[in-house]
């Protein structure tokens, strides 16, 4: 086991009814509040109006239309203008992923004189935030335990993940309720996001068997709860469980003490979102198949076997190439299974593009250190595989 030096200082909410407490959450921090929010789904729900009927004695200052795959220009821009025009006080996100992680990158950029992109692509590290709470409405990304946001600029092709220990929130709220309006399309991404999360995590050199134990629990219930939250929106349980599984996804806890694996995965579809403005689970579902055939070898067959026999309850008895391999079939068809379309063409990408996305993913990603190196061409292979 490694060496960790871990602190989450993100106070978790959870429950039916648990936003509540925002009132008292919100006010121990500030009173200028910046508002953020996405396209109009909280509107459509009721969440909107829920929390501006709990909040009457909060100076509100609202940032809407938040896009997935959250744009540098213009949403972090507008929002740190926003945020210095007003003095704000306390960023209150309430949406999805997209929403936060903006939200996270203007909680920096307010407190930083020069251009916020300096902080997003690390020439600057930031030296504060504004402090941020959420209500966390599509159980994914786990953005509402991490420091991290993904940023997209469009007119660089980029897609960068923005991590700095200011970013944490202060406050989660998970009320599984809210995710009851969330569509089949995005219950099924957000569950192949929250899987893949695990997998880069659990396909690595050193792991526990605690961590293990932990990671194969949360793949098997986000397979079994996804499911029946596609049969059943409103199952509150399913939705319960699903959305803790995905809370704990890139907060690092579920691999504490195991050697990092370089999240090759998410570093190859931040091209894809970057490129064609793709869902992200939808990408990653994409490619992860893909990607355990190309890295499928001696040196990397145990925890395939393990894998494969632990969370699949493939038969140890057969050959452990033919375990692997189940079980890379089967991470397939589970996709498959959940409605995900499984190529490239399926979501309006080709070959035209797939050596500049490569290229791209070799010179920004780190690759060459994942657990299993990825060089350019590698990289250039697997897309061409999931075409
Ligand atoms: O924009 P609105 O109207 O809110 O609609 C959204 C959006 O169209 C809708 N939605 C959200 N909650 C809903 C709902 N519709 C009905 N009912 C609800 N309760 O769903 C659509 C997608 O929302 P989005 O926030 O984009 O989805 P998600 O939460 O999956 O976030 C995806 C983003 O997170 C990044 C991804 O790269 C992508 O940009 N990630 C963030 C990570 C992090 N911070 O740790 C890690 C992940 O690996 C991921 O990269
Ligand atoms: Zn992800």
């Amino acid at each position: 086991m490694q060496n960790f030096d871990y602190m989450t200082p993100t106070r978790l909410v959870f429950g039916e009814g648990c936003i509540a407490k925002l009132p008292e959450a919100l006010g121990a921090i500030g009173r200028k509040v910046l508002l953020t929010y996405g396209g109009g789904s909280i509107k459509k729900t009721g969440l909107y109006d829920k929390v501006r009927e709990l909040l009457p004695d909060f100076e509100i200052t609202e940032l809407p239309d938040i896009q997935p795959n959250p744009k540098y220009d213009p949403s972090v821009l507008d929002g740190v203008r926003l945020c210095k025009e007003n003095s704000i006080e306390v960023i209150l996100s309430v949406g999805g992923g997209s929403v936060l992680d903006c939200s996270k990158a203007i909680a920096a950029g307010a407190l930083y004189d020069g251009d916020p992109w300096d902080l997003i692509s690390y020439k600057v590290r930031a030296k504060a935030a504004l402090p941020i709470v959420d209500i966390i409405t599509l159980a994914a990304t786990g953005s509402e335990y991490d420091c991290g946001g993904v940023i997209s600029r469009t007119e660089t092709n980029d897609k960068i993940g923005y991590m700095d220990p200011h970013l944490f929130p202060a406050v989660s709220f998970l009320d599984p309720t809210y995710t009851f309006t969330v569509s089949k399309k995005q219950t099924a991404a957000g569950c192949a996001d929250a899987m893949n999360h695990i997998m880069e995590q659990y396909f690595c050199e050193d792991s526990s068997l605690l961590s293990d134990g932990f990671m194969e629990a949360g793949l098997k219930s986000l397979m079994v709860n996804a499911k029946k939250c596609l049969a059943d929106p409103n199952d509150y349980t399913a939705r319960a469980e699903m959305m803790l599984a995905c809370t704990y996804g890139c907060n690092g806890i579920y691999s504490l003490g195991n050697s990092p694996s370089g999240w090759p995965c998410h570093g190859m579809e931040h091209a894809l979102s970057a490129y064609y403005d793709i869902t992200h689970g939808e990408g990653l579902a994409i490619i992860t198949p893909r990607w355990m055939k190309h890295i499928l070898s001696d040196r990397t067959l145990s925890r395939f076997v393990k894998y494969g026999v632990n969370v699949f309850g493939i038969d140890s008895s057969l050959g452990d190439y033919e375990i692997a391999e189940k079980a890379i079939q089967e991470t397939y068809d589970f996709f498959l299974s959940i409605g995900i379309p499984m190529t490239l063409r399926e979501v309006g990408i080709d070959e035209s593009r797939i050596g500049e996305m490569a290229r791209h993913v070799a010179e920004n990603e780190g690759l060459e250190n994942a657990w299993v190196p990825l060089t350019e061409k590698d990289i250039a292979d697997i897309f061409t595989a999931s075409l």
